[in-house]
């Protein structure tokens, strides 16, 4: 039987990818990079994040593919991979809708309190209802502030006309063509960060959107505001958000991602009631991660036999 290509993957991967994946490549671990033998690996496959650079590339002068697990690609050096000629697949359009109800999902259980309800409704202090304990703040007729009207914040702005809220945005360009059709209101950032009871992250991490919310930002929004991040952990400070939160100038944060990630566990965030966090799950449902893995195996398989990828970085 002829050899499988052999592919650097960060494993373990699903069952159900390493089952499809069985019969077509060889997935050999990460530290293959540093073993005889990596001239032989032909593709990356990166499942997690790990960091894809030019130390790595040059370890593995036979790469034809790098297929992503994911619409980000901040961890992997796109320029340096193109300037190779490495095709770099991911996942886009495919998880805009998990998303955007795990934005939805963070925005509603900050505002209303709801992991705090839970500790206390299971704990040994819930004896008695109280109509003073635990008040969040309210969400209808709210004023959100989504920064990044992309495809996953335009869906975020989809879902906050049903909660009949007040939608401003803040992007790179500014979105005319679709101001009318989400309902939504173009801000400068620092105006939006002034006016909005919810703020919303949904850019990608670049050079420029790193540590986009800091300590002057922090400092401009309501004090009963709220902060979601479901973009990248480092588009927050998190010292800067830490100290927000501990002084409570803000009313609290939920975040899928954080910086690092996971956060080292007597991390000083961790012990904090005013902020919920996630462990990265912005797409994670059954159908969203079955499609996504269809498609970057889809990616993986069509780099390896040279043929265009369907989804395609830069
Ligand atoms: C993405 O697609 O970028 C998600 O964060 C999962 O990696």
């Amino acid at each position: 039987m002829p050899k499988l290509p052999r592919v650097l993957a960060d494993l373990p991967v699903s069952p159900a990818i390493a089952e499809a994946l069985r019969s077509h490549v060889e997935l050999v671990p990460w530290h293959a990079a540093d073993e005889p033998g990596a001239a032989t690996i032909a593709a990356i496959y990166t499942y997690g994040h790990p960091t894809v650079d030019p130390t790595l590339l040059a370890k593995l002068p036979g790469v034809r593919v790098i297929s992503n697990f994911g619409v980000g690609v901040d961890h992997i050096d796109v320029p340096a991979a193109t300037a190779r000629g490495i095709p770099v697949g991911n996942t886009p359009g495919i998880l805009d809708g998990a998303t955007a109800d795990q934005a939805f999902t963070l925005l509603l259980a900050a505002g209303r309190r709801l992991i705090e309800g839970d500790r206390y409704a299971k704990g040994p202090d819930f004896v008695r209802y109280d109509p003073s304990y635990l008040l969040g703040r309210e969400i209808h007729h709210a004023t959100l502030g989504i920064i990044g009207l992309g495809r996953i914040g335009a869906q975020v702005a989809r879902r906050a006309r049903a909660f009949d809220m007040t939608v401003l945005y803040h992007n790179r360009q500014r979105r005319v063509d679709v101001e009318q059709s989400l309902g939504v209101q173009y801000l400068p950032r620092e105006a939006l960060l002034t006016k909005s009871d919810y703020v919303v992250l949904t850019v990608p991490l670049t050079a420029q959107t790193r540590h986009l919310i800091g300590r002057t930002e922090l400092a401009a929004m309501k004090p009963t505001a709220i902060l979601v991040n479901v973009a990248r952990g480092p588009v927050v400070d998190t010292d800067a958000l830490t100290e927000a939160l501990q002084l409570r100038t803000i009313f609290g944060a939920a975040l899928d991602v954080t910086d690092p990630e996971p956060l080292p566990r007597d991390h000083p965030l961790l012990k904090l009631d005013n902020v919920i966090i996630a462990p990265h799950l912005g797409s994670a449902t059954v159908e969203t991660r079955q499609r996504m893995a269809q498609v970057s195996i889809e990616n993986l398989l069509a780099g390896l036999a040279g043929k265009a990828l369907a989804f395609r970085v830069g």
